[in-house]
């Protein structure tokens, strides 16, 4: 069996944190392999809210966890996340990748500070030093996992790196490091003493896995629409976030995956950035309130729009969907019209997605209106969903070439469609 890849399709927050949730009960492990606690997971169980940053969604289930070196690590958060669901009873299987790059407290500073000094450009980061750290990867100084370990590199590389961004913090935006540097070294230490027994080589690990037929999940992280190369940069986050990105994240040769998209009913972003069909009405408002369409990670509201069928087919064609998820169907219950976009005019001709910023926000979008529908949360058939709701969903395979196979229709674990394949 193929391992699973599960991707958001637009700008995050598509509900990937469910529908991981539901496919691990089957899973032999999970795999993260990108980004870090800029994610938020929401997963409902019992009744129960759980929010993850970090740790995959599949700890629930009580499976294996493997952070693999794709991802920038806090072990601040990490350690926090272990604790809460120690207090749930529960204790994570975890693993962790010694490439992984560590999360430092001048990256978190260096995050907020540039988006300050941004002004009206700003990014709209989850200032949790996502792109700091990752920038200190590229430029190959960063700290990894590793690194902890061995107290003496440690200290050598914290020296250097705690001057360097000390430098910058002053002479570019006149602050002076939250922390002195022997603090860091204390913490980082302690905490580094609580992680050690999670070091594996999570890329062999997961080799050996697929190579023996279990069931892996790669659980992606933000969206499509955020990759740092084919998103709407600079408006992204500074990993790879496509399906592609699993195999250089993980460690991993190339091999068939199923790819599974997870599109939601309607179109939501955080932060700055084009978005063509965001609504500026008491509709957009509505979703929003019904939705619960506010940030994980950060509490914002998060910005709301009718679905986009341009951006994902250009969305279909980087991840290279086996199937599709459709979430938050239920949300969009109750509205007279609902529309979705079908085409872009760039100066009155058509285009598909545009590959530059500039033309982007040049564009119009062209709408399809569809008849609305009531959606019940107690649905769990095809036959059961209003003639106009399976119209809605047909019109989103045929146009793309997809094949939905799941519908979400609540956010808890059995309110859900499945669909075999059409
Ligand atoms: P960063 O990842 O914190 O650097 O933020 C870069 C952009 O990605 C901002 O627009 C964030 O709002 C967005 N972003 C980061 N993580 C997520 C996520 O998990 N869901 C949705 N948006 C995200
Ligand atoms: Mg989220």
């Amino acid at each position: 069996m193929p391992a699973k890849v599960i991707i958001g399709a637009q700008w995050g927050d598509e509900g990937k944190g469910k529908i991981t949730d539901m496919l691990s009960a089957d899973a032999d492990m999970v795999v993260r392999f990108q980004g870090g606690n800029n994610a938020g997971h929401t997963v409902i169980v019992d009744g129960k809210v759980f929010k993850f940053h970090l740790i995959p969604s599949g700890v629930i289930y009580d499976k294996p966890c493997l952070i693999a070196s794709g991802v920038v690590l806090d072990p601040k958060v990490l350690l926090k996340e272990i604790a809460v669901l120690r207090e749930n009873e529960l204790e994570a299987k975890l693993q962790i990748d010694p490439h992984t790059n560590i999360i430092m407290p001048w990256h978190q500073q260096l995050d907020a500070a540039k988006e300050q000094g941004l002004g009206d450009r700003k990014i709209g980061t989850t200032k949790k030093g996502i792109g700091p750290c990752y920038a200190e990867r590229i430029t190959r100084t960063g700290i990894r996992f590793m690194d902890l370990l061995d107290s003496h590199l440690f200290r050598q590389k914290l020296e250097s790196n705690y001057a360097s961004s000390a430098l910058i913090l002053k002479g570019v935006y006149g602050q002076e490091p939250l922390q002195s540097q022997d603090q860091i070294y204390a913490d980082y230490m302690a905490m580094a003493e609580q992680l050690r027994h999670c070091l594996a080589d999570v890329g062999g690990l997961v080799n050996a896995a697929i190579a023996e037929g279990k069931n892996v999940i790669f659980e992606g992280a933000q969206g499509t629409f955020l990759d740092i190369s084919y998103g709407t940069y600079p408006f992204v986050t500074s990993s790879h976030t496509i399906s592609g990105g699993v195999f250089v994240n993980v460690g991993i040769p190339p091999q068939p995956l199923d790819s599974i998209g997870i599109v939601k009913a309607y179109t939501t972003r955080v932060g700055s950035g084009p978005f063509l069909t965001e609504l500026h009405s008491e509709i957009g408002e509505h979703i929003r309130t019904v939705g619960k369409e506010f940030g994980t990670t950060t509490g914002r509201a998060r910005r709301v729009g009718w679905l986009d069928l341009v951006m994902l087919k250009y969305a279909h064609r980087l991840n290279g969907f086996t199937q599709l998820a459709i979430t938050k169907l239920d949300v969009l219950s109750g509205m007279e019209k609902i529309k979705v976009a079908v085409d872009y005019l760039l100066d009155g001709v058509s285009v598909s997605f545009p590959l530059s910023l500039s033309d982007l926000e040049r564009c119009e979008a062209v709408y399809e209106e569809f008849e609305g529908f009531e959606i019940d949360s107690s649905m769990r058939t095809w036959e059961e969903l209003p003639l106009a709701a399976r119209k809605y969903l047909r019109f989103i395979d045929e146009y793309l070439g997809t094949n939905s196979t799941m519908i979400s229709v609540g956010p808890g674990r059995k309110e859900t469609i499945l669909l075999p394949e059409h």
